[in-house]
């Protein structure tokens, strides 16, 4: 058995969340293999919405099991909140969830360094969602950091004390002060203490060598999903640097973040919007600041799932969706949230770069390049409730040509059209 990757090519809340819910009845595991609270991964069904951080989006389903692979970072306080959110809605997620021994947690001191290096940045900051990424992965990569299979370890206190007190000379050489910080409103003592006895809830999980579970299931003939986090334009390595994230979120990353060989990947599935959005600082060649980007926010429900903040918004943006599906070898396209664009009577798609008289023909290294542009093709809109469509067949003749046109400029099909939040609002060819 292969392991089959879906993942976003943009700039993340491309609708992961809904369509590995989508997904989940045909797969026996679901696996996230990077990213950490960063993420939010929106499910809707049964008129019920949850967004999801850190638990993956297969576990609504019961008879699949979902792991929190190597590569995924944790904060246990927020871990703990999540879990909690389902289990007022009726859900045991420690049913059926796994978490790798070998994923690493997430400090309450590095969400302070996040913090304390935003600030320091001032108008060149990232627009962290501000829960420590950028910190956990450096002391993974660092080799400081402290890892779940740690976490009953006789000597973890002591380990977590050093690392607090490295953070915290960090901390205090910027000029801020431990006592007028604060994590999500409580004080840095309140969150702490929190965030030890979420640390004590998790040790009744179920905690495995998640590579090799992986690869015992695959040998027993399971089937596994690995659903990725953030998009291919926040990946540390390819994405609009700094801009980014601190992880691989392309199809690489779910080799090193669950432990399996690049020979085991089967699909690879790729989700976009319609259109394009991105959350937090960095370039953003199509963005709309007018009238267009304000609808798109405003039919789209554009607003972070994890921060609450407007979206950016704008056109869709092909150099850069080719490129993401370049770096990913994706085999299978998903276009989401065309009904966002119902009212459109024109559409506007860009499928080309200028700096001056000459058109880009690769994806640039710097997207910041001030004498960058976009190249623009219109096309002509729908401008009708896609509602009634119950199948890819018999879509109205303009979705049809925008669909088509993406397919040919990308020489990818697009096999999965998403028309609203809800699971079923989705159409399979
Ligand atoms: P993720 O991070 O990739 O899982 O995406 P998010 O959950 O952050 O953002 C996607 C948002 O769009 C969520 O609010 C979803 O409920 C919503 N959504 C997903 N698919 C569709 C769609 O086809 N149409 C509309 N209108 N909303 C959608
Ligand atoms: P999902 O999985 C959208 C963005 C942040 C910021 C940059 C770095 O829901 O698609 P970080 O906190 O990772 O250090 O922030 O990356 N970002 C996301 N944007 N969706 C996400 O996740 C994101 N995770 C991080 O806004 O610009
Ligand atoms: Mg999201």
């Amino acid at each position: 058995m292969k392991v089959d990757v879906i993942l976003g090519l943009q700039w993340g809340d491309e609708g992961k969340g809904k369509i590995v819910d989508v997904f989940t009845p045909h797969y026996d595991i679901i696996a996230r293999f990077q990213g950490g609270p960063n993420a939010g991964h929106t499910i809707e069904f049964d008129g019920k919405k949850f967004v999801l951080h850190t638990i993956p989006s297969g576990i609504f389903h019961r008879s699949t099991l979902n792991l929190i692979g190597n590569g995924v970072i944790i904060d246990p306080f927020i871990f703990i909140k999540e879990i909690d959110k389902l289990k007022e809605a009726g859900i045991n997620a420690q049913e059926n969830l796994l978490i790798s021994s070998r994923a690493h947690f997430i400090l309450p001191t590095h969400r302070l360094l996040d913090a304390v290096s935003e600030s320091k940045k001032g108008h060149a900051k990232i627009g962290s969602t501000l829960k420590g990424i950028g910190p956990a992965y450096t002391d993974k990569y660092a080799r400081n950091g402290l890892r779940v299979g740690n976490m009953k370890d006789e000597n973890f206190m002591e380990c977590y004390r050093i690392l607090k007190e490295m953070h915290l000379r960090i901390i205090t050489s910027n000029n801020a002060n431990l006592s007028e910080l604060t994590l999500d409103e409580l004080s840095f003592e309140a969150y702490e203490e929190k965030w030890f006895e979420s640390i004590n809830k998790m040790k009744s999980f179920r905690i495995v060598e998640g590579e090799q579970f992986l690869n015992r299931s695959l040998d027993e003939g399971k089937s596994v999903m690995a659903e990725g986090a953030q998009g291919s334009l926040l990946d540390v390595d390819f994405g609009s640097y700094p801009f980014v994230t601190s992880s691989n979120t392309i199809a690489a990353g779910a080799c090193s973040g669950l432990g399996i060989s690049p020979h085991r990947i089967g699909k690879i599935y790729g989700i976009f919007k319609a259109y394009c959005t991105r959350v937090g600082s960095g370039p953003f060649p199509t963005e709309l600041l007018d009238e267009t980007g304000e609808t798109l926010r405003k039919n789209g429900n554009e607003y972070g799932s994890t921060t609450g903040r407007p979206r950016r918004c704008g056109w869709l943006d092909l150099p850069a969706l080719k490129y993401a599906i370049m770096l990913n070898g994706v085999d299978s396209l998903i276009m989401m949230k065309a009904d966002v664009m119902n009212t459109f009577k024109k559409i506007m798609v860009c499928n080309n770069y200028k700096t001056g008289n000459q058109v880009l023909d690769e994806f640039p290294f710097d997207l910041s390049d001030k004498t960058l542009e976009p190249i623009y093709q219109e096309m002509n809109g729908w401008n009708q409730s896609l509602a009634d469509v119950t199948s890819l067949d018999n879509l109205p003749e303009a979705i049809a040509n925008y669909i088509r046109f993406i397919e040919k400029e990308t020489n990818c099909p697009i096999d999965i059209v998403s028309l609203g939040p809800d699971r079923v609002q989705t159409l399979k060819r």
